[in-house]
């Protein structure tokens, strides 16, 4: 038993509902245990801190997760994950290999980040183990966001309803991610698609929850914030006083400036808010509201149309050149609603290191993994970037196991991690590039082989 090594890690299985739809595909197979699995501590940036260093793991997610049962089960307070969305696409990124003795860079060839063609049923049973294996590391707190689009977004609701209980659905949020036209060209017969859809699921219902707020546009402020204090030049906007239902919903009976009439506060807060310079008699002297000024307004409540975050566009100084990179506006507003600082977050498809960097830069502790060569490469560069520049800005540390720090470990030995630690704008030698590619073909067998479509 020593370090773990023949460790079993049993799944309770949800009870069938009467009533309650399942979703059945061919070859779907319970999931019922995984063993521990080993991993190798590959190469380490930082030291530890407080107990705490945060971790980049190379290597198919289903395995990390494995490894990471032993120590983390029910200790991650947020996972975000963005897999493959069964798209039929290959996605490709161009390397930039400097010529010999070119001052300039030049596009040399195109390296595969990852394949998104499936077997029809492959694709759900890889995602129903993998949301098994998340929903087991998930704290009591946690919350799980699992970002798709259309392709395969009605098969994961119903896989997540099962695993995860309809009751612990808490949003279904529809992200315009772009103000184009979508993909729909001349002759094309359907409505150009911009949207993707991320679930929100919690692991027990009563989950790490920052309501957060977006700031009014001009439009409101004019329409809402209509009046302006004559002393001060603040906005405010006048909301009643009056205690709906009187005496029925139990308000208070009171004269107040004159007025006498049932309040939605008690005589004692009236008297505070007067002091304060918030209640005011109306011109007839016959009614009383309440001031609310927009410097104390916190905005508009966050719905479940995220229409304001853009996609990186390709000027964005964000820009990485990953495929299928998310914004860090829109991994912003998940970690806050769903993370305290020190909280976990973890990644498990993590591309080119989004969730990773935003928790970096909010002061919250991480996890992250991917199979992909290219994947581990720009994540590591980027983060040590941050690191960098957090350091240099002398950002204050608000949690102290914070530092910025990064750990890799691989689920093999293997010679590549040279060439990811080279980061993936550097110049590649022509023994680089083979090895890079012959990374991907060499990864066949079992999922890998479906995964990377080869
Ligand atoms: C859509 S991309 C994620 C993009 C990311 N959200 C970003 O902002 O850059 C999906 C990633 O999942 C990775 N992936 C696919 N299957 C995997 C597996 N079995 N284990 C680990 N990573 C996997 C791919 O290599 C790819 O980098």
């Amino acid at each position: 038993m020593e370090n773990g090594e023949h460790l079993t890690f049993e799944f309770e299985q949800r009870p069938t509902i009467k009533g309650f739809p399942e979703l059945r595909w061919t070859g779907k197979r319970p999931y019922r245990s995984t063993q521990y699995y080993p991993a190798q501590l590959r190469e380490t940036y930082g030291s530890e801190q407080n107990g705490w260093i945060n971790k980049i793991f190379w290597g198919d997610n289903l395995q990390v997760m494995s490894h990471l049962l032993r120590d983390y089960r029910g200790q991650i307070d947020l996972v975000y994950i963005d897999p493959p969305f069964d798209s039929k696409a290959d996605y490709t990124k161009s390397i930039r290999i400097r010529s010999q003795n070119a001052t300039s860079d030049v596009p040399a060839y195109e390296s595969k980040q990852y394949g998104d063609i499936w077997n029809n049923d492959g694709y759900m049973q890889f995602m129903y183990e993998r949301l098994i294996l998340i929903r087991e590391l998930l704290s009591d707190v946690g919350t799980l966001y699992l970002h798709c689009d259309w392709h395969q977004s009605a098969h994961l609701r119903c896989i997540l309803d099962e695993l995860f209980g309809l009751m612990n659905c808490h949003n279904v949020i529809t992200w315009k991610r772009s103000h184009a036209q979508g993909n729909a060209g001349q002759g094309s017969q359907h409505f150009g698609i911009v949207t993707d859809t991320i679930f929100v699921y919690s692991k027990t219902g009563f989950p790490i929850w920052n309501q957060q707020y977006t700031e009014y546009s001009e439009e409101t402020i004019k329409r809402d914030y209509k009046y302006v204090d004559e002393k001060t030049g603040e906005r405010y906007r006048l909301t009643p006083v009056d205690g709906p239902g009187g005496a029925s919903k139990g308000n208070p009976y009171y004269e107040f400036l004159g007025v006498s009439g049932y309040w939605r506060y008690s005589k004692q807060t009236m008297q505070d808010l007067y002091d304060k310079g918030e209640i005011q008699l109306s011109s007839t002297g016959k009614s009383l509201s309440r001031r609310r000024y927009l410097k104390d307004a916190k905005g508009t409540p966050v719905t479940d149309l995220w229409d304001d975050l853009n996609r990186v566009s390709p000027t964005s100084s964000e820009r990485l050149d990953y495929p299928t990179q998310k914004p860090e506006c829109l991994l912003e507003r998940i970690i806050k609603t769903s993370s305290n600082p020190g909280s976990i977050v973890f990644d498990c498809f993590m591309g080119s290191g989004t969730t990773q960097a935003v928790a970096m830069k909010l002061g919250r502790r991480f996890i992250g993994a991917d199979i992909n060569l290219g994947a581990i490469q720009t994540t590591t560069k980027r983060l040590l970037s941050i690191a960098a520049e957090l350091k240099l800005a002398r950002k204050p540390v608000t949690y102290d196991m914070i530092k910025p720090q990064l750990s890799m470990v691989a689920e093999e030995s293997a010679p590549y991690l040279a060439a990811a630690s080279a980061g993936v704008d550097a110049e590649l030698s022509a023994e680089d590039r083979g090895e890079v590619i012959d990374f991907y073909k060499a990864r066949g067998g079992g999922k890998c082989l479906r995964f990377f479509g080869m």
